[in-house]
């Protein structure tokens, strides 16, 4: 197997999918190898998790990240070839997509194109797909480009919603999707280079 590409995570919250894919890395012959992890917050969570993994973290400053591509020299710091969003709430900058061209994806907790966009983030997005009444929802994975939510889609994931289901349920429901698929997809997409 060629040598395993160097990833960065980049993360606002708990960072569970975080945690998945790192374990998920330790595997052995794994694609891919979480070599940074880049949070919005300085309480994100998912700090934690590379701590516990000595896995080198980096928290943002909004208008440096917006503004300039200081980032850019950090990353080759680290030799990152990919980037994965798991639950990273900020637009990405015009320099960030140019410089990582199909190389960076996000996971969006509903079936693309519906719910996403502006402000469609975590529990927003499952209160509307429970008031839209919807049957069925699940994890989108797609590239990422300049809008929220709008590159192309590399995989979806679905389950059943019944009208019982509360928003709660419904997250709980298709975070559990994202936790079994989305590191097996982004070795996919690396594999497929
Ligand atoms: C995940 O459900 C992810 O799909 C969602 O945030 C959650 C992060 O959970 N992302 C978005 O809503 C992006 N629009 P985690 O921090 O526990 O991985």
């Amino acid at each position: 197997m060629s040598q395993p590409k160097n990833i960065a995570i980049f993360i606002s919250g708990g960072g569970s999918n975080a945690r998945k894919i790192i374990e998920y890395s330790l595997v052995e012959d794994c694609g891919f190898k979480v070599a940074m992890l880049v949070a919005s917050k300085p309480d994100a969570g998912g700090l934690l998790v590379a701590a516990e993994h000595n896995i080198p973290t980096l928290v943002l400053d909004r208008k440096t990240f917006r503004e300039t591509p200081q980032l850019l020299s950090i990353l080759k710091e680290f030799d990152i070839d990919f980037i994965v969003l798991a639950g990273f709430l900020w637009l990405v900058p015009t320099y960030l997509v140019q410089a990582f061209p199909d190389k960076i994806v996000n996971i969006h907790p509903a079936l693309l194109p519906k719910f996403g966009g502006k402000g469609m983030y975590g529990m927003n997005v499952h209160r509307a797909v429970k008031a839209a009444g919807e049957t069925e929802s699940g994890p989108t994975i797609h590239f990422v480009n300049e809008r929220y939510d709008e590159g192309n889609i590399i995989a979806q994931f679905s389950t059943p919603i019944s009208p019982e289901d509360t928003a709660e349920k419904i997250a709980a429901k298709v975070l559990a999707l994202e936790h079994a698929h989305y590191a097996k997809v982004v070795e996919e997409v690396l594999l497929s280079w």
